[in-house]
């Protein structure tokens, strides 16, 4: 689904990523974990189009996407949830939800999709009318989700869903995307909580200081013991 081959991207001189090179398969699950600072977001931004590729390629089912911008990403399939989730909060959860049904080719797909998000998410459902900005965390991270599931993607792309909330919220959120997975859609997850991340990923990459040190299996990570020590111990 997605081959990210040796991607370099830049804040204006500072390398942010250096020769990065990552694979997603089809309805794969592979979780990118790394300190702060790491380069992380800024791995899903340029997955995303947000921000361009100073050297290396980017394939999306064998297409590449590398220098295409966001709006044509989305067109293919690919929905990110960003960290901090940027909800519109001056607007209701439904009209959040309506903001990522918005590419041409799945404008007939709103009752459908917004009946399905409810479906996963019963309490936004309660709360379809209730401004987004004065929801919990955690209800928050849910519409974040439910946003980019409208958009009916083929990859997404899951900025740190677990950064401010509660243990008991987080699992929750880990659970959900455990389902959204077992639909078939191909995911990249972003964590900082390294113990979360590998329960629910097929494969993992430690990526830090812009560079990826390591891959593999969770069950291969964590057997490996300067990985385990330097990287696994949060969460
Ligand atoms: N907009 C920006 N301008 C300049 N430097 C940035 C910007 N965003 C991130 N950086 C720097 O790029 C590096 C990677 O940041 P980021 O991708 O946000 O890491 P992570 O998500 O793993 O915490 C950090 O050194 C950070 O300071
Ligand atoms: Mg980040």
């Amino acid at each position: 689904m997605l081959s990210i081959e040796r991607l370099c991207v830049s804040y204006g001189d500072a390398a942010a990523l250096t020769d990065v090179s990552l694979e997603v398969g089809d309805a794969e699950l592979v979780a990118v974990i790394g300190p702060n600072g790491a380069g992380k977001t800024t791995l899903v931004n340029s997955v995303a189009g947000l921000l361009p590729a100073r050297a290396g390629t980017i394939h999306l089912a064998g297409e590449n996407v590398t220098l295409l911008p966001p709006r044509e990403l989305a067109e293919r399939g690919v929905a990110l949830i960003p960290e901090g989730r940027r909800l519109f909060n001056a607007m209701t959860v439904e009209e959040n939800l309506e903001m990522g049904c918005y590419r041409k080719s799945i404008r007939g797909w709103r009752e459908e999709g917004l009946a399905r998000a409810y479906e996963l998410f019963p309490i936004l459902a309660q709360r379809r009318r209730q401004i987004a900005g004065t929801l919990s965390g955690g209800q928050q991270q849910m519409v974040a989700i439910a946003r980019a599931l409208m958009a009916r993607p083929r990859l997404l792309l899951i900025d740190e869903p677990s950064l401010g909330l509660a243990p008991i919220i987080v699992k929750q959120v880990f659970e959900i995307i455990a389902t959204i997975h077992a639909t078939g859609v191909s995911i990249l997850l972003i964590e900082q909580n390294a113990t979360r991340a590998l329960e629910v990923a097929q494969r993992a990459c430690v990526l830090d200081c812009g560079s990826m040190v390591a891959s593999g299996s969770p069950k291969e990570l964590e057997a490996r013991g300067d990985i385990k020590a330097a990287y696994l111990g949060q969460g």
